[in-house]
């Protein structure tokens, strides 16, 4: 008897026709709206194969639900919707798609970056209202780019693939990262600062971390407040690195100069939210990766993962504690 994949979203059919060679498909079939919580539960009971979007929460209670379960597959590269160490402790694998997504979510944190200084969204709002009056000396002037510093907090491969675009820029690159990485100093020409010393240098301020409870509002009042008034702050990482309520108080303030967010602590983001009344931030729906050919890739990956362990062989990407 085939085992059966039960997937929480409408994939492409390329990617339901490959999992279908082999195994028995199930489908959240609704577009456009994560699967309910208790189909979710009832779902999982006698599936041996789990698909998730990051809009999942995989839990101890669906963990617990799981009677047959041997795999979980994120597509994702983060994996902070999956409680890692209850499926790991009854058996479960747990699989991300890191790698195949890496340079498509440098280029839109780079595409953040470039718009929040130069106050695209604002610019180009203006003149849709009606705004554009006379070309004036200052108005719509932002911040440069070309020569700037750069402080990246998490080298991981997108802050990696982040460095790449900022060089050429000529910017200067700054980094913290957890454990500090000698042989990346050498190789990118980057250098090493301790978050608060980073945070008082940098004109761009980038979060390239992965989210957990450890880090959850690592950039609050405190830390804006250490911030160049000149500076812009990016995150396309996870909403929860950023007190939102302080970030809009230092924007409002004009304590920091402006923010790029791809990500959010709720998402969708409301859209009565306070930061998306400013001028100064550029809001976008969570589509780091979301070029046609990554998010192709990353269902690939995900797919694959599946089938492998199915089968009995190892996964391509598995998570490990
Ligand atoms: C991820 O993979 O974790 C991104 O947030 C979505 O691509």
């Amino acid at each position: 008897m085939k085992q059966t994949v039960y997937i929480t979203r409408k994939l492409p059919n390329e990617i339901v026709e490959k999992l279908s060679r082999r195994l028995h498909v199930r489908m959240w079939e609704e577009e456009g709206k994560p699967v309910p919580r208790e189909i979710l539960l009832k779902e999982v009971e006698n599936v041996n194969g789990l698909i998730c979007l990051l809009t999942d929460t995989i839990d101890e209670e669906v963990i617990t639900r799981a009677k047959h379960l041997q795999i979980i597959s994120n597509v994702a590269v983060g994996y902070n919707n999956i409680d890692v160490k209850a499926a790991t402790k009854k058996g479960i694998i747990v699989t991300n798609t890191p790698g195949v997504l890496t340079e498509t979510t440098a280029d839109l944190t780079f595409t953040l970056l470039m718009a929040a200084a130069r106050g695209v969204t604002a610019a180009s709002d203006a003149l849709r209202g009606g705004q554009w009056g006379a070309w004036s000396l200052m108005e719509f002037t932002g911040q440069d780019i070309f020569g700037a510093t750069l402080g990246i907090i998490g080298l991981g491969r997108i802050g990696e693939a982040l460095v790449k675009r900022a060089q050429g820029f000529n910017m200067n690159v700054l980094y913290y990262n957890r454990t500090r990485k000698y042989d990346k100093e050498r190789e990118l020409g980057i250098t090493y600062a301790e978050q608060t010393e980073l945070l008082k240098r940098s004109d761009f301020v980038c979060l390239m971390l992965p989210y957990s409870p450890e880090v959850h509002h690592l950039i609050g009042k405190e830390e804006l407040s250490l911030m160049k008034r000149n500076a812009i702050l990016i995150n396309t990482a996870r909403g929860g690195l950023v007190d939102e309520e302080a970030l809009y108080h230092a924007l409002k303030s004009g304590e920091i100069w402006g923010a790029g967010l791809d990500v959010f602590e709720q998402e969708p983001v409301p859209v009565n939210h306070q930061l998306l009344t400013l001028t100064n931030v550029v809001t976008l729906p969570h589509i780091g990766s979301a070029s046609l050919n990554t998010r192709m890739k990353m269902a690939h990956l995900a797919a694959d993962n599946i089938v492998r362990v199915l089968n009995g062989d190892t996964p391509l990407t598995e998570v490990r504690l």
